[in-house]
């Protein structure tokens, strides 16, 4: 019996999860579809191997028997992350993802709340830069009773990402940004607004699964997501163009042909995370830096399955940052430079 399966261990992600969860004493189960992949990666920490289809019910239940938590780092999640969430609730884990794909997490929050409520296992998509920024999050709006609105914008350097992140990419820019207005969730085109940012830089409206998130832990606030980049009002049209191609699947094919099928350990990013809580006109901003994407979202990830497996979750759709305690102490841990700026 194991605690914690990662399913897509062969991956940027779950490859380092595991080197992680073994380097603090918890040795999950690799599962995935290919055996000899996954032996790879399982055999040098000598951890157990499960092998199961994602079109198989009984496949996954067997990868996913005795397991608490099951940890799904598969890619895109909008085509092929369900059925883990289904398994995980016929199988009473809580759910854990990585997922940065806004109608994704929609989906989880529309169909499955409910039933994961049923089954009393938690659902806590995005446990990667999601829980980063839900942390960012929570030191900006730390004393502020009710923030109005929130910014959240993502800077991204260095970026070379993973044949998974390169398909995830395409689907959260095919599905559109979630702008969210007192609860109420709307889609709009990638793109499809530039503006000036805290700081003084300028930003373009970006799908994230931050928006959906931070509305569960401030439900009255309007919320949107950007990415930060000096260039962008040049950038927007040439985003909005390549989300509305990937609406009609262009992209997405187009990217399915062609995209590098690089090596997952040569990915690597750098990420600068700027939240602006506002209330009663006045804005308070923090700031979280992370040196490389994948190594702080395989921490996150460990960081979230270890406080289930201690402490449990209320059951359902969770956001990652109303799981964890102190936002400083788990970003301390979770190797996130935190801090507030400009007061
Ligand atoms: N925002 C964040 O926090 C953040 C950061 C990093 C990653 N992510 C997300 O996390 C996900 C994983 O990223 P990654 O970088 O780890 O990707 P990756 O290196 O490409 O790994 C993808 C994993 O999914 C498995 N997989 C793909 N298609 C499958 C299928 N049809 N059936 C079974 N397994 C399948 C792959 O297995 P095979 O080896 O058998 O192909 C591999 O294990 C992506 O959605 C990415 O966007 C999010």
């Amino acid at each position: 019996v194991s605690d914690v399966v990662v399913y897509g261990a062969t991956g940027a992600t779950g490859s380092r999860f595991a080197e992680i969860a073994v380097g603090a004493g918890v040795r999950p189960v690799l599962a995935g579809r290919n055996r000899s992949a996954l032996r790879a990666i399982a055999d040098p920490l000598g951890l157990e191997v499960r092998v199961g289809s994602l079109d198989s019910d009984a496949e996954l239940d067997a990868v996913c028997g005795g397991a608490r938590v099951l940890l799904s780092c598969v890619a895109p999640y909008t085509t092929i992350g369900v059925p883990l969430v289904e398994a995980a609730i016929r199988s009473g884990a809580h759910y854990l993802d990585c997922s940065g794909e806004p109608r994704y997490v929609k989906r989880l929050i529309d169909q499955y709340d409910a039933r994961a409520r049923a089954a009393a296992v938690a659902l806590v998509p995005s446990a990667g830069l999601g829980l980063c920024s839900n942390l960012v999050a929570r030191a900006a709006v730390a004393g502020i009773e009710r923030p109005e609105r929130l910014t959240i914008d993502y800077r991204v350097r260095r970026m070379r990402p993973s044949w998974g992140t390169t398909r995830s990419t395409v689907a959260l820019l095919a599905g559109g940004a979630a702008v969210v207005d007192g609860g109420r969730v709307r889609f709009v085109a990638p793109g499809g607004r530039v503006r000036r940012l805290a700081g003084g830089g300028t930003g373009f409206l970006f799908p994230l699964t931050d928006t959906l998130t931070c509305s569960r832990l401030w439900p009255e606030a309007t919320i949107e997501s950007y990415l930060r980049h000096p260039a962008a009002p040049v950038l927007a049209p040439i985003v909005r163009l390549i989300a509305a191609a990937g609406c009609g699947g262009t992209v997405a094919r187009a990217v399915e042909r062609l995209a590098p099928r690089r090596g997952s350990a040569e990915a690597r990013g750098q990420f600068t995370i700027t939240v602006t809580a506002e209330a009663d006109g006045r804005p308070t901003t923090a700031v979280g830096d992370v040196a490389d994407v994948y190594e702080v979202t395989s921490q996150a990830a460990f960081e979230l399955a270890r406080t289930l497996l201690e402490h449990g979750a209320e059951p359902g759709f969770r956001a990652s940052g109303e799981v964890v305690g102190d936002p400083h102490e788990t970003a301390a841990r979770t190797g996130v430079h935190l801090r507030r700026v400009g007061q």
